[in-house]
């Protein structure tokens, strides 16, 4: 990089969006119609306190945590962003070679631009598949073995996208795939192309045509027998959606509200985490993702009662301003922050990180 080195994730996207047409920037970045729920996902965070504790020797401290049967290094995954090679050739497939090299379990979305097994085959850790269900559900089920065969770890089902919610960026950008990139994961021409007449955004349009707005509780019954993998729901924000999650077979419930892209004025996920985990009950793995940018917010996210976290545009910013190097350093600036957070807290494991941290405006504490 020969600009100065960015000293955080902030400064990441600051360098990306010098690096990226704007097209691209546009769309890794925008959020749905105002925004609001963009920007509130950050908002949220900010206005959360932590209250340390103190004296509680914090010379070793482990931060791995267990999800699904694994242990995870530390409480992060990627979240499925689509598009990746927008941001640097190699896409998807640097980025599992950072998220390998950083313990991190890589969420790889099925509109990536490197098709999952060529992913699978340079990412160091087992993958875990975002999908979304096709209109053509013989073309979804094709979707799903692939993953399976390419040895991912479980499916996340991304709910929250029936229809794809109004990014007037990529309205007005006309946002389409340049030549030679596509949407690899899938087979025909109509499902790989994402093309604009000029007159709108051009996913906007692929959402309308290829992807089934009818999707229901059942369809998830449907997914988790056709499957032996655990399937994951993604983009709930009420109790009563995760509890329904888990009645129907759910693994894990992730809190999203899709980085603000669809339905705008939707809370911030680290507003509705509680009511979530609530509801939950413990039954399965809580995780969040909108807005995480600091290691406090991480600490934040575990201290509502998450098992784990996700971030989605910080790889792309780091893909984006130095390939899979960029990725690497921006995953480990978030990891070192996280490590600094929680011995700042005076957690020395992650299962020390609990709701007592929060610091609550009333004096009375937690
Ligand atoms: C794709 O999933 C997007 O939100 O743009």
């Amino acid at each position: 990089m020969s600009e100065e080195r960015p000293l955080n994730l902030a400064e990441f996207e600051q360098l990306a969006q010098r690096r990226l047409p704007a097209m691209a920037f546009d769309y890794y970045a925008s959020g749905a119609l105002d925004e609001i729920t963009l920007r509130e996902n950050r908002a949220a965070f900010d206005r959360l306190r932590l209250r340390p504790r103190m004296l509680v020797g914090v010379e070793h401290c482990d931060s791995s945590v267990e999800l699904l049967g694994r242990r995870l290094e530390w409480p992060l995954l990627l979240a499925p962003t689509a598009f990746a090679a927008l941001a640097q050739p190699d896409g998807e497939a640097a980025i599992a070679r950072a998220a390998g090299g950083a313990g991190v379990t890589q969420v790889l979305s099925t509109l990536s631009t490197v098709a999952v097994e060529d992913v699978a085959a340079v990412a160091a850790r087992p993958l875990w598949f975002q999908l979304y269900v096709f209109r053509d559900r013989g073309l979804t089920a094709e979707l799903v073995a692939r993953a399976e065969a390419a040895g991912c770890e479980a499916l996340v089902l991304t709910v929250d996208a029936p229809l794809l919610g109004r990014r007037e960026r990529d309205v007005r950008n006309a946002f389409a795939l340049p030549e030679g990139l596509v949407a690899a994961n899938l087979p025909t021409a109509e499902s790989r192309e994402i093309t604009s007449d000029g007159s709108g955004s051009g996913l906007l349009a692929y959402f309308e045509a290829l992807i089934d707005p009818s999707l229901t509780w059942d369809d998830l019954d449907r997914l988790v027998a056709s499957t032996s993998l655990p399937v994951i729901v993604k983009g709930v924000l009420r109790g009563d959606d995760a509890a329904l999650a888990v009645e129907h077979g759910a693994a894990g419930v992730i809190v999203s509200n899709h980085g603000g892209r669809q339905l705008d004025s939707a809370p911030a996920s680290i507003d509705v985490l509680p009511e979530v985990v609530a509801a939950v009950d413990g039954r399965v793995a809580v995780l969040v993702d909108g807005g995480i940018r600091r290691g406090t917010d991480i600490v934040k996210a575990l201290a509502l009662g998450a098992r784990a976290v996700l971030i989605g545009r910080p790889i792309l910013w780091g893909l984006a301003a130095d390939g899979e190097a960029g990725v690497r350093e921006v995953l480990a600036l978030l990891r070192a922050e996280f490590d600094l957070a929680m011995a700042l807290c005076g957690c020395r494991t992650v299962a020390d990180i609990g709701p007592d941290l929060l610091w609550v405006r009333s004096g009375s504490g937690s």
